[in-house]
Formats: C-alpha cells, sequence, structure tokens
C-alpha cells in the first residue's frame, strides 16, 4: 500500500518492484512541516541491503522497457501526467506542508511536471537515430555507413534536491524513462513524501516493476554507499554544492549530471527602467523565500542608480505577504531552523562589517523577513555565499567591468540578469559572464523547461533541458555498415 496509518499518522512505502514496501528494519523517520512542526507523515529509512535489493531490481526489467517501442514509453509518461494533473490539489497540498512552498507555487509546480512529462514523451518520440556516410571525410567511401541510434545508461540514480521534489525528480526520471533506462529515485529526506506521490503517478501510468524504485533515508547516512554502488550507471543529482563534489569525488568513472548552487547577480546598467528591474529582481529573489537555486542573489549596480533601486525594491519588498503558505504569501517559513540559522548568521555579518540594513531583518524561528542589505562589500560573507533564504545584498560597483569582474569572482556560474535598454551592452555583458544562462531584462530563472540549463564552475556539469537531458541518459550506439562492391 502506498500510504498506510500508524498511530493515526500517514506511513509511507517505497516503490520496489512494482510494489509498496516499508522497511524490514521497522525504522522510520518522522516528517515534520516546516510550516508549524506536524508531523506530515512518516517515510522509511531504508537499510542498505534494501537498497542493494532496490539497485538489482532495477536490473531484472530494464531490457525489455528498453525494447519496447518508444511510444509505449511515451503513452505512459502522458497518462502519468494526465495523473499528475487529477491529483494536483492533493500533492499541492503535501507540498505546502512537506516544504512550506505556497499553495499557488505548489500547484504551478505540479503542472509544470506535467507539461514536462508529456514534452518529453513527445521529444523522445521525436528523436529519430542518424545515418552517416563514409563519403563525407577525406579517403572514405560511399560505402562505409554508420547508422547511429541513442541507446540507454542502464540504471539512472536521480538524487533530487528538496525544493522542487515534484518537478525535479521528473526532470531525471521522465528523460532517463523515455530513453529506456530503469530509475532509482532517492529524494531528498524533507521533500520525499511529495516525490513518493509522484512515484506513485508514474507506477499507477503503468511504469513496468522494477524500472522505478524509490529509496528513502538521510543523504549523509546512505547516500556515500549508494553512488558508489556498482548496479548504478549514471548519477543525476541536483542540489548543493558541497555534496555535489562529494559525489563527484566518490562516484569514480561514473557519467555525473549535476545542477548546483548558484550566486546569481542581477547586473542594473545605468539606461534601466528601474522600476522594470525592481519588479523582476524582488519576484527573482524573494520567490519561494528564495529557496530556488536560480534566485537573484546579489545586486551588482553603481552609486548613479543604487539609491533609487534600493527604495524601489524597498517599497516592492515590504508589500510581500510574509507567513502561511497556505494563505498563498511569498515569504514562508524556510525549509528548517538551521537554514534560518545559516542566513541570520550571514545578515550579522554583514551588519558587523558595515552594510546597510534597507529592511528585513526580523525573524521568529525558521521565519525571515525578506530582508534587503545595502553598501555590501567583498569582505563580507553575504557577498559571496549563497543564503537560500529571503536575503538579497546590493554591491556598488564602479562601472560596467567592475561589476563584471565581481560577477565573475564567484565560485559559481549558475545564471545572471543584465538589465538595460542598449542591446549592445547587454551583448558586451553576456559575452562576459562566466554563466550557463545570461538573461536579458529578466530575472534569473531555468525556465521553460526545454531550454538548455547548465552551470558553469561549482554551479554544475552537464546540461539539462528535455532534450539535453535525454541525450545525457543515452549513448549513441553505432552499427557500421561496410558494403562490398555495390
Ligand atoms: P543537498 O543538501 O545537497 O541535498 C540534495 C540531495 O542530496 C538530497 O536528496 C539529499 O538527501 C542528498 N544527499 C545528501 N547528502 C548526500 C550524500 N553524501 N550523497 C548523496 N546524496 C546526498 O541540497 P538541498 O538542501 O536539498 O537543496 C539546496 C541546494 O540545492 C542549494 O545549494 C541549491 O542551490 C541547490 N539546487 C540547485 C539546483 C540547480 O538546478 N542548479 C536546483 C535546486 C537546488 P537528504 O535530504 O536525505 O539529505
Ligand atoms: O532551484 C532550482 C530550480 O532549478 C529553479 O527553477 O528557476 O524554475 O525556480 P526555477
Amino acid at each position: 500500500m502506498f500510504e498506510s496509518m500508524h498511530e493515526g499518522h500517514p506511513v509511507y512505502g517505497n516503490l520496489i518492484g512494482g510494489e509498496w514496501k516499508v522497511s524490514q528494519s521497522g525504522q522510520f523517520i518522522d516528517i515534520h512541516s516546516p510550516v508549524d512542526g506536524s508531523l506530515v507523515g512518516k517515510i522509511p529509512a531504508m537499510t542498505q541491503e534494501e537498497v542493494k535489493e532496490a539497485i538489482a531490481g532495477t536490473k531484472e526489467n530494464q531490457a525489455a522497457w528498453a525494447a519496447l517501442p518508444v511510444y509505449e514509453r511515451a503513452n505512459i509518461l502522458h497518462k502519468a501526467a494526465s495523473l499528475l494533473e487529477e491529483r494536483s490539489e492533493e500533492i499541492a497540498d503535501i507540498l505546502v506542508m512537506e516544504i512550506a512552498k505556497d499553495k499557488k507555487s505548489a500547484l504551478s509546480e505540479v503542472t509544470r511536471t506535467a507539461d514536462l512529462l508529456r514534452y518529453t514523451a513527445d521529444i523522445g518520440k521525436g528523436m529519430e537515430g542518424q545515418a552517416v556516410s563514409g563519403e563525407n571525410f577525406p579517403g572514405g567511401s560511399p560505402d562505409k555507413i554508420s547508422y547511429v541510434n541513442r541507446v540507454p545508461l542502464g540504471t539512472v540514480l536521480a538524487i533530487s534536491p528538496f525544493n522542487y521534489p515534484i518537478n525535479l525528480s521528473a526532470s531525471k526520471i521522465g528523460p532517463a524513462l523515455i530513453g529506456g533506462n530503469a530509475v532509482l529515485l532517492k529524494p531528498a529526506t524533507q521533500g520525499a513524501i511529495s516525490a513518493l506521490h509522484l512515484a506513485r503517478a508514474l507506477n499507477d501510468a503503468g511504469v513496468p516493476a522494477g524500472i522505478l524504485n524509490t529509496v528513502t533515508g538521510k543523504g549523509s547516512q546512505l547516500g556515500d554507499f549508494i553512488v558508489t554502488q556498482e548496479g548504478i550507471d549514471f548519477i543525476n543529482f541536483t542540489g548543493s554544492t558541497e555534496v555535489g563534489m562529494r559525489i563527484s569525488q566518490l562516484s569514480c568513472m561514473k557519467p555525473l549530471l549535476m545542477e548546483l548552487g548558484g550566486k546569481d547577480a542581477a547586473i542594473v546598467l545605468e539606461d534601466a527602467d528601474l522600476d522594470f528591474a525592481a519588479d523582476n529582481i524582488v519576484s527573482g529573489a524573494y520567490a519561494y523565500s528564495g529557496q530556488r537555486c536560480t534566485a537573484v542573489k546579489r545586486i551588482l549596480a553603481t552609486d548613479k542608480v543604487a539609491d533609487a533601486l534600493a527604495q524601489k525594491l524597498k517599497e516592492r519588498i515590504e508589500a510581500l505577504k510574509i507567513g502561511d503558505p497556505r494563505e498563498n504569501a511569498v515569504i514562508t517559513p524556510l525549509i528548517s531552523d538551521k537554514a534560518a540559522d545559516f542566513a541570520q548568521e550571514l545578515i550579522d555579518d554583514a551588519l558587523e562589517k558595515g552594510a546597510t540594513l534597507v529592511t528585513g531583518g526580523e525573524r521568529v524561528k525558521n521565519l525571515l523577513s525578506p530582508t534587503l542589505l545595502d553598501h555590501v562589500t567583498a569582505d563580507m560573507e553575504v557577498a559571496w555565499e549563497e543564503p537560500f533564504a529571503p536575503v538579497l545584498p546590493i554591491i556598488r560597483v564602479k562601472d560596467v567591468d567592475d561589476a563584471i569582474a565581481i560577477a565573475n569572482r564567484s565560485e559559481y556560474g549558475l545564471q545572471s540578469s543584465v538589465f538595460t535598454h542598449n542591446i549592445d551592452e547587454a551583448f558586451y555583458v553576456a559575452k562576459r559572464l562566466e554563466v550557463g544562462t545570461v538573461q536579458i531584462n529578466n530575472k534569473t530563472e531555468r525556465g521553460p523547461d526545454h531550454f538548455p540549463f547548465l552551470g558553469v564552475k561549482a554551479s554544475g556539469m552537464g546540461t539539462q533541458g528535455v532534450r539535453y537531458s535525454i541525450e545525457a541518459m543515452t549513448r549513441p550506439k553505432v552499427i557500421a555498415l561496410n558494403l562490398q562492391n555495390s
């Protein structure tokens, strides 16, 4: 059973071989809501032996799954998308309580995921392979022809973060499945119940037994074990740079796709429309309390615009609704007290070193008011650290080149925004920024989900995005035909 009751609380199982199983160890992890501390449910703490069995289970039917015509795999993804839509209210309510995402954003995560699965199915059907003639290369012959198709890698380990438990699980599972792989999903512990609802939709839609198995348990206890298992053929990870680096060190020769942390800059040039920039920066920085890899995490502006911009930001930030995600507050409790402590330390450090508090800085437990700091300088931690909280620093720069230099001094390289009416200046800046994506006159953001999405430096390796993810989790298989006397 997907969900049973124990002492009045829901207990969830893991999907293993098409069945919902709790751990034989009898060990559970209590998932408490960051909203009010209530118990959302219990998830199994799986043992290493059970993880091994779950990996072995992905091997049993993978070849048959890969042999299924792609349109049949696509039909299953379409059905799963419809089930997600049918269950969107129920799943969004779980997201609200499990990760304190506001209801509107939670619903949007579910419907965005349905769209992603459908798009993935359709792109998968359109990936047709290639025939390459030998005559194109010097000395080659038209009698030598290579037929190139894409084949799966085997078992993909999908590890997803807490902030998009449905969408960032599906963005790995969908492309892996359409490519013919089996998947082992290890969701974030806080977020696992939501992710299990995704697994349920895929299972109900007809993903065969063992083709999607899930394992729950703390990453700190199970992580090293899972990523080093022989049966894992590919690791698709989204999460912090710290954990990503550890996986990369341990995984030894396993191919990786990693989307990690960021410190996205919004560079506001002197000719920018400041109202427009302020609207974008506020929604980019504070949506879901700044707990997005692509959140705007610093503003780089010259003195000429910084005062006016700070004022416009202040007005907008003070209008943000703070509080309960069930009531569609934008600023909701952070995922944990620890996360709030970290953000608080960044604010305290900046204020001690002379930053100006424009607005915010208040805290009740894990609920932090949206905070804007001005006159932040390079010696302050908030200039470089990713708060993953509603904390935004303004760093004043001398000119455009200074902005580019400071932007590039970050260890991260996910995205940046540049606000200007001057397209030449926009391209001047964009070409010089060491990031995966530059947004001209927009907040930093991942979507639409078919765009390539990637980070450079400590922000990741490999490229996500529907087609790119399918390509990453499949490989070319070449069959060379050598005609005789044609
Ligand atoms: P996290 O702490 O790194 O956790 C991510 C996932 O890794 C969770 O499932 C976690 O499980 C697991 N994990 C923890 N330790 C592990 C280990 N040693 N080996 C294998 N897996 C392990 O990140 P988070 O707090 O969930 O998410 C926030 C971070 O993710 C931020 O840095 C953010 O920028 C980044 N992020 C990046 C993107 C992107 O696309 N670039 C998107 C979203 C988030 P447990 O929950 O059980 O610990
Ligand atoms: O948290 C990281 C996500 O990949 C960000 O996605 O820009 O659509 O919020 P988003």
